[in-house]
């Protein structure tokens, strides 16, 4: 496509790295019809809010933003020119005939599997308001472009999505539907250009990235540990990271992984959900709290220095003071260096919605407190754990001070290192100085 004047394209995203991705991947749709990226709607030819749906409020905030963006719009048409706004992700795949009707200045909403089909659909809303939330038959994975804007030396990957587990209090599987794998010659392939295109660190992505089942080149079918040692030999990827993973799918070849392929950061996103395991059957989960600590001693035995994080959910109906301890001992038993923690929020359409003894919010927010303030502790102290120590550092950006860099440990900690700031995008050695919760502060040696 050729002859397109230069438009300005703001995209907003929120909810999960698979989002950040789609995001890149619509820049990339949108480069060869002339859009280049801004930091700001105002002036913008088309805004896209990429959108999520996993807890309460993601709604509101969306058409707060539409609210802003429609000023900008109005504007912009008393000059005679056009502002195209677009609802993409989980929001508009859940409610996008509400978005429609409320905001009657949106011009398309599409879900997160049909973004491939975004030319086709810019050339619709010339005419029509567009509403696009099929489930395609055809992946769109196959249809997206070659072409990657360079994105810097940390680059999303994703492998997988949707997803077939039914957690009763998720809506993934109803904004993302069913499992899907790309092929493994796709996912080289791709990882090759994101080399070409600056990346040193790769992070495989699905919203189960570990029930990955993708079709080798020789017809085979390969799981995750495989598919990372293929993406391991793709000369110039320094770095492999994977999330999110699901108890179920750990097995021991990937456990294994930790262990025998030295691009494989040390490092492990797993999310735990919940201790008690009435709680977890309740949830879906289909673990106890056994399996996990299971888990995480063969883990330990492979990889010792492993940095472990997760995700939490206090006051899902029915739980008691006895759950709430359970899942604190657990926390206690396993310690980890990074985690999310939320309060259960009821999402319309998920079996736990509709479920009795829900908890009074009073007692979700000291909960919420009493488990952070456990965890908080828990980052800070494996943080101090380094000072001292060398780590290896890939510098991603600018840090607290003009002297730093920021940038991540292989255990994936955010550090500020004081070094010259033409080692930007470098792997450096670092000396640990000092450690809070959330970050380290280091020289580089
Ligand atoms: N696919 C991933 C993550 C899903 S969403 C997984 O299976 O772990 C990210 C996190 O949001 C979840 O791990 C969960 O902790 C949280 N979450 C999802 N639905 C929620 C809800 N209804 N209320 C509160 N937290 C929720
Ligand atoms: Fe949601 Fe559970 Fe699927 Fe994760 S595994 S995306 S929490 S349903
Ligand atoms: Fe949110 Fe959708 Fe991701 S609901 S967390 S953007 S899969």
């Amino acid at each position: 496509m050729s002859g397109n004047a230069q438009k300005k394209l703001y995209i907003k995203t929120w909810g999960c790295q698979m989002n950040v991705y789609d995001s890149r991947r619509m820049a990339d749709i949108l480069a060869p019809l002339g859009y280049r990226e801004s930091d700001s709607p105002e002036d913008a030819d088309m805004v896209i809010l990429n959108t999520c749906h996993i807890r309460e409020k993601a709604t509101d905030k969306v058409f707060s933003d539409l609210g802003r963006l429609n000023k900008h719009k109005q504007k912009k048409e008393k000059r005679g020119e056009k502002m195209l706004i677009a609802v993409a992700g989980c929001v508009a795949q859940a409610e996008g005939d509400v978005i429609m009707e409320r905001a009657q200045y949106v011009d398309m909403v599409f879900g997160p599997q049909t973004y491939h089909e975004l030319p086709e659909m810019i050339i619709r809303a010339t005419g029509e308001r567009v509403v696009n939330t099929d489930f395609a038959v055809e992946s769109k994975f196959d249809s997206l472009p070659q072409e990657h804007v360079p994105q810097g030396v940390t680059a999303f990957l994703s492998i997988q999505e949707g997803c077939d587990k039914f957690c009763t209090f998720c809506v993934v599987p109803y904004t993302r539907g069913a499992e899907y794998s790309r092929p493994v010659q796709q996912i080289i392939d791709e990882a090759r250009r994101l080399r070409d295109s600056g990346a040193k660190e790769i992070t495989l992505l699905g919203q189960n990235v570990n029930a990955y089942h993708g079709m080798a080149p020789n017809g085979r079918t390969m799981g995750l540990a495989e598919l990372i040692a293929a993406v391991a030999e793709v000369e110039g990827v320094e770095r492999i990271r994977y999330m999110t993973s699901h108890p179920r799918d750990m097995d021991q070849d990937l456990i294994d992984a930790h262990g025998n392929i030295p691009k494989l950061m040390p490092f492990l996103h797993l999310p735990v959900q919940h201790g008690a395991d009435e709680i977890l059957k309740q949830m879906n989960r289909k673990h106890t709290a056994d399996d996990y600590r299971d888990i995480i001693l063969r883990l330990k035995k492979i990889r010792p220095d492993i940095n472990l994080s997760s995700d939490f959910i206090v006051g899902f109906p029915g739980e008691t003071d006895r759950h709430f301890e359970e899942l604190m001992q657990l926390v206690r038993d396993i310690g980890f260096g990074t985690s999310y923690s939320f309060k259960y929020s009821p999402r319309p359409g998920t079996p736990a919605a509709n479920m009795q003894n829900i908890v009074p919010e009073k007692i979700k927010d000291d909960r919420l407190q009493t488990l952070q303030n456990l965890l908080f502790s828990q980052h800070r102290e494996i943080n101090e754990t380094f000072v001292g120590k060398a780590v290896e550092v890939l510098t991603d950006g600018k840090g607290n001070r003009p002297s730093q860099l920021h940038g991540r440990t292989s255990h994936n900690q955010a550090i500020h290192v004081t070094c010259d700031p033409a080692l930007l995008g470098q792997i450096v050695t670092a000396k640990v100085t000092s450690a809070s919760a959330t970050a380290l502060t280091g020289e580089i040696i």
